[in-house]
């Protein structure tokens, strides 16, 4: 398996990072990104550093990422090489036409994407699609420029290996009444709140919901649609996160 390490002129760049929070979160500011710098990351031996927190590489956390329900969590990793084989664009507006990079999906949870798409469409909220797969690389430019932007402790962006989006099955989605933005204020616009009642009926999980910070690690994000397939529709039920739902199973 490729390792890497992140070179310690950049980690150290982390720490010039302000702390002034931003409303909008990283997928904003990638239109106006560079291309990913693949030698930004250069293949070491066997550890991974980011803002000077070293993980040691095993073997991989998650033995089956390819697994649609796979838990990708603060402390889930992925292997850092994971690409799913079966990425495809799914056929949905998105706000920046003409640039693919971020719009690919798994061919499941994109088929299913489509559908919720089109039935909010068809109930009179129009949804874009801003952000779908995303590499280990390109997260890592994320992660960078958020620590760079909103300081050490920011909750928006997931390391390298630990997001969702590296998995080909979570979509951020926005609407033009929130100008395209993934912001808070997406989830009370009309579009935010059908797709809040509507996602589970298409295999998708608000993943991290407001109220559940503490238990999921991250931020309210109204817009990151996570394709899980049926659990969807018991964690709706339930008004439960992921990890909540999985330590429920576990006692059962
Ligand atoms: N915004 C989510 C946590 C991610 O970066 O994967
Ligand atoms: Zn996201």
């Amino acid at each position: 398996m490729k390792k890497y390490i992140v070179p310690s002129i950049i980690v150290s760049l982390f720490i010039v990072g302000c702390s002034t929070a931003d409303t909008e979160d990283e997928e904003n500011r990638q239109y106006e990104e560079e291309p990913v710098d693949e030698e930004g990351i250069e293949e070491a031996n066997d550890v991974i550093e980011f803002n000077n927190v070293i993980t040691v590489q095993g073997e991989p956390i998650i033995q089956n990422p390819e697994n649609i329900e796979a838990n990708v969590n603060l402390v889930n990793r992925l292997p850092v090489d994971y690409e799913p084989n079966d990425l495809v664009v799914p056929d949905v507006r998105r706000p920046y036409e003409g640039i693919q990079e971020r719009s690919y999906l798994r061919e499941e949870a994109a088929d299913a994407l489509e559908q919720l798409f089109y039935e909010a469409e068809l109930e009179g909220h129009i949804l874009y699609a801003n952000s779908g797969f995303r590499s280990f690389e390109r997260q890592y430019e994320l992660f960078k420029n958020q620590q760079i932007q909103s300081g050490m402790d920011q909750t928006l962006v997931a390391q390298p290996g630990f997001s969702e989006h590296q998995t080909g099955l979570a979509m951020d989605v926005s609407s033009s009444s929130v100008n395209f933005g993934l912001t808070e204020e997406f989830g009370q616009t009309e579009e935010g709140l059908w797709v809040e009642d509507h996602a589970h009926l298409f295999g998708f999980i608000i993943r991290y919901p407001e109220g559940k910070e503490d238990i999921t690690g991250y931020s309210y994000e109204p817009w990151h649609l996570r394709y899980v397939g049926t659990i969807a529709n018991d964690m709706y039920e339930q008004s439960v996160s992921y990890e909540e739902f999985i330590e429920n199973v576990k006692k059962m």
